[in-house]
């Protein structure tokens, strides 16, 4: 000990990393103890036990560029902020004298049969935290029976990420609104010939991103490519563009929600961008609540999917029982994929585990009896 000592003294190079204490940015503190941790380093993964570790661990090994191209929200970060706090408000009940035996946890969203009512949203350019990029988020997905849709900015080409799927892996794939409307039509054909089943259609970058601070520190903002002029007309004719369902992203508004369902969507997904648009929108928890509060209906008539802030298995309960039939990790997956698949697939397992354990403490023993009686929400005030 003490000739390495001397040794460091003598020798920069040889100096031991110092322990790592790293900003943990106001996350739930469950004891992660970051001490061993070298900065620049992958952790080793036994020692992450929740989706907040995960991002913890991507901060220590992620550039400080290609960590805030993820983590960036925008403005004051208040809708970003507000995401992760909801939940907190929100009570969930618990019943006994149910048989909570045997737990399904199995869904169908748009038809297709999935084993949890969880899906990876999409997030692009996963390339920065892994050279096999999206493929590892396939495969996760594949793996373990959950939904993956790619984002069309993603590192990997359509064709590629199709290909990393398991054989008869279904996926859905997110467009853009690009004003460059023969970019759309090529995109809509890949889609389809790739065999992706469905497009989440993204109408919440209404011809240009939120102003993300934290990203532009290290790159400036620049022409997004979307179009400014979108409105219904250009939605109806967007819409004789491909015969795959096309789903709605980024529905902040029960009035939005309505005009889908006259429209005759089939599923609408409810989100605030992970809080990268417009800072001030409102949560999915006060979304869903808005939306039955005002028109109940579209619950009945269509599929509702929802995000934003989801990091424990009971926050996808609360949307769950608000009247999601599905619930997006965007964030989470991209920090998991620092390991690659095994990343990925350890994100599923923990994320899994905590939701069967708290359906099971709630007595629900089948995701689709969730409903509102499970949840109560008397301190969201609007
Ligand atoms: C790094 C990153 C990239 C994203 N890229 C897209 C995208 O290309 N298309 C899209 O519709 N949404 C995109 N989103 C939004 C996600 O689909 C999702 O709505 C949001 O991340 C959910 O919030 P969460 O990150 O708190 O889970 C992105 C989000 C992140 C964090």
């Amino acid at each position: 000990m003490l000739s390495f000592f001397v040794l460091s003294l003598l020798c920069p190079l040889l100096q031991p990393v110092l322990a790592v204490t790293i900003d943990m940015e106001g996350l739930p503190d469950t004891g992660l103890d970051t001490s061993s941790w070298t900065t620049g380093v992958l952790p080793p993964l036994e020692d992450i036990w929740d989706l907040n570790d995960m991002q913890i661990a991507a901060k220590n090994v992620l550039s400080g560029k290609f960590y805030a191209s993820y983590r960036t929200a925008a403005l004051n970060e208040y809708t970003y902020q507000a995401n992760l706090n909801i939940y907190s408000k929100v009570r969930l009940n618990g019943f006994g004298f149910r048989d909570v035996s045997n737990l399904q946890t199995s869904t169908t969203i748009l038809g297709h049969n999935f084993s949890y009512p969880f899906f990876i949203a999409p997030a692009a350019e996963a390339g920065h935290a892994n050279k096999s990029a999206e493929a590892s988020l396939a495969s996760a997905a594949g793996k373990a029976g959950i939904l993956y849709v790619p984002s069309i900015s993603s590192t990997l080409s359509i064709e590629k990420i199709a290909k990393a799927g398991l054989k008869d892996q279904v996926m859905f794939h997110q467009e853009y609104i690009w004003s460059n409307t023969t970019q759309v039509i090529d995109e809509l054909d890949r889609i389809k010939a790739a065999g992706f089943k469905a497009i989440f259609l993204t109408v919440d970058n209404t011809g240009i991103n939120g102003i993300r601070t934290r990203s532009m520190r290290y790159t400036a903002g620049s022409d997004t490519g979307h179009a400014a002029n979108f409105d219904l007309n250009s939605l109806a004719a967007f819409r004789n563009l491909t015969d795959l369902p096309i789903v709605p992203k980024g529905i902040k508004t029960w009035q939005d929600a309505l005009t889908c369902l006259h429209l005759g969507f089939p599923a609408i997904y409810v989100s605030n961008h992970g809080g990268r648009v417009l800072d001030g929108a409102p949560t999915s928890v006060e979304i869903l609540m808005d939306i039955r509060k005002n028109v109940p209906e579209v619950f009945d008539g269509m599929e509702v999917y929802a995000d934003g802030g989801v990091r424990r298995g009971t926050d996808a309960l609360i949307l769950l029982a608000l009247g999601a039939r599905a619930v997006g990790l965007g964030r989470p997956p991209m920090f998991a994929n620092i390991w690659g698949e095994a990343g990925v697939s350890r994100l599923i397992d923990l994320f899994s585990q905590e939701m069967k354990t708290s359906m099971q403490l709630m007595g629900v023993s089948n995701v689709n009896q969730l409903n509102t009686s499970y949840v109560n929400t008397n301190a969201i005030v609007f």
